[in-house]
């Protein structure tokens, strides 16, 4: 094979991209991977998930050294903000972490390209270099990747200055006074949390009634009542309408769902947040024949093949949750499908976690999809109040729930809002991909004095029998 023929070439570079191509080289395919941005990692590494990660931990710890230390006996005085070495910070991570994927592929001998691709045949993919050079792949198999962008309200233009996405947020190189965030999902609550953490006035206006998308609702509302009391402003029923956007700042008009009643509030800033679409802008889809459904999202099979068998669509691209670690296992999964001929995704076992403080994460069905489903359940909650480590560390706000299925005692569902719940979620998933009961949750050990022991209480209590209180 020449240089530029390969058994399977990878347009994006994400989560599901990288690992995938990985994953296809482990299994001895010739592999080749494109990215039209400058590093590599795509949205998550580069303007999503580690960034804003790297942010929620540095404003938390400045919010803790002014606001928690107090009772824990440290009296710290003259607290300071750096934002510009906070960001910097941040940026570092990213680049160690993005350079790291350049390692990855050197190492699994996988060949990257720097540039735009597209198909320009059933098996052919071309590149625009970023230095203008045009290259063309030959390929046996094909696997889109290339992810989502925020998606931008008709009446609102992002300018990058006083109205944003969440890329830009990562980078303000101030606290703007007042910023007005539009939707209360994962990136309204997690990037309005680090800039309300921070000192900025934060009002975050969402259009359906509760806050975090579809997850259950009763820890939606307990996390809901915890940000409030940290000084977020949270409107919900509320529909952002419109917006005059002046040199000096602007002012936001949504209407009250229930009342129809139209309010207005100022703000430096605007962050829109109000989910993502898929990118598929450029990449010659109609050449071949792959068609989009009504969203934008790729139409595939159950093997995540389109229209063209050999040519794949993965992660945000393709209808399901827009989450690294779902596209990721896509990503494996098709590699293991050509070359095996099977790939497995379990669909009914992706966590979600949204990153505030604490945090909310969960697997599995809520208590609204089970009563949707007319599937019977017993149900197990415990809170963070009464766990032992939740006290020493002075993070007693939150609950687990844990959901079983009445007849056989298995579990459908996990939810978190606590300390570290994206952490303490992990022995749920295992759980549920093993398809374990609340008892054997229940029966297992959990190390004391530890966070985790208030799963355990929770599915002690899915049979009425918790013990600590
Ligand atoms: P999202 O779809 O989760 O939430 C957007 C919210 O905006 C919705 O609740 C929607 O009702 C609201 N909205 C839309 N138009 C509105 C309007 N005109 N007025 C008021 N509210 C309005 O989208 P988000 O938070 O932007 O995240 C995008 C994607 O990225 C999601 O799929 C999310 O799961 C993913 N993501 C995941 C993270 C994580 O796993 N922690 C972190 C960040 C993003």
């Amino acid at each position: 094979m020449s240089e530029t023929s390969f058994d399977f070439v990878v347009i994006g570079s994400g989560p599901g991209g990288y690992v995938g191509a990985i994953r296809g080289a482990q299994l001895g395919l010739k592999t080749a991977i494109i990215e039209k941005d400058a590093t590599f990692g795509g949205t998550c590494l580069n303007v999503g998930c580690i960034p804003s990660k790297a942010l929620l931990d540095s404003s938390e710890h400045y919010h803790n050294t002014k606001e928690a230390m107090d009772s824990h006996g440290v009296i710290v005085k003259g607290v300071e903000l750096d934002v510009s070495k906070m960001i910097a910070r941040k940026s570092k991570i990213v680049s160690d972490l993005t350079g790291g994927i350049a390692y990855l592929f050197k190492k699994n001998k996988i060949t990257p390209f720097k540039g735009v691709g597209s198909i320009s045949g059933k098996n052919e993919v071309t590149i625009k270099g970023r230095d203008g050079q045009v290259t063309k792949l030959q390929a046996k198999h094909i696997m889109i990747a290339t992810g989502s962008e925020p998606n931008e309200l008709p009446f609102l233009k992002y300018d990058g200055k006083r109205v944003i996405s969440s890329t830009e947020a990562l980078e303000l190189p101030s606290v703007p006074s007042k910023m007005v965030v539009i939707g209360a999902g994962a990136i309204g609550l997690e990037l309005g949390s680090v800039w309300s953490r921070l000192g900025s006035e934060v009002t975050i206006i969402e259009y359906a009634p509760k806050i975090c998308g579809p997850m259950d609702g009763k820890l939606s509302q307990r996390l809901q009542t915890i940000l409030k009391k940290q000084g977020l402003n949270i409107i919900t029923n509320a529909q952002v309408k419109g917006a005059d956007v002046g040199k000096s700042g602007c002012r936001v008009s949504y209407e009250d769902r229930k009342s129809g009643e139209t309010h207005s509030l100022d703000a430096d800033i605007v962050l829109v947040a109000a989910g993502r679409r898929p990118f598929t802008q450029g990449l010659g889809l109609e050449t071949v024949g792959i068609e989009k459904d009504e969203r934008g999202f790729i139409k595939i099979n159950d093997h995540w093949q389109t229209q063209v068998p050999h040519i794949f669509a993965i992660g945000d691209v393709v209808p399901g949750p827009m989450l690294a670690h779902k596209a990721e296992e896509e990503g494996v999964a098709v590699a293991e499908f050509i070359v095996n001929g099977y790939g497995h995704v379990n669909y009914n076992t992706v966590p979600s976690v949204i990153y505030t403080w604490p945090e909310f994460a969960s697997v599995g069905l809520s208590e609204e999809q089970c009563k949707e489903q007319n599937i019977a359940v017993n149900i197990g909650t415990f809170p963070f109040t009464a766990n032992g480590r939740a006290k020493a560390l002075d993070c007693t706000d939150g609950q687990v729930k844990v959901i079983a299925e009445k007849n056989s005692d298995k579990v459908v569902g996990v939810h978190i809002v606590g300390p570290r719940a994206s952490d303490l979620l992990g022995e749920a998933v295992v759980l549920m991909e093993f398809g374990g009961s609340a008892e054997d949750l229940a029966r297992s050990f959990h190390a004391h004095p530890t966070l985790t022991e208030v799963i355990r209480e929770a599915a002690l209590n899915v049979d009425n029998r918790a013990r600590q209180m």
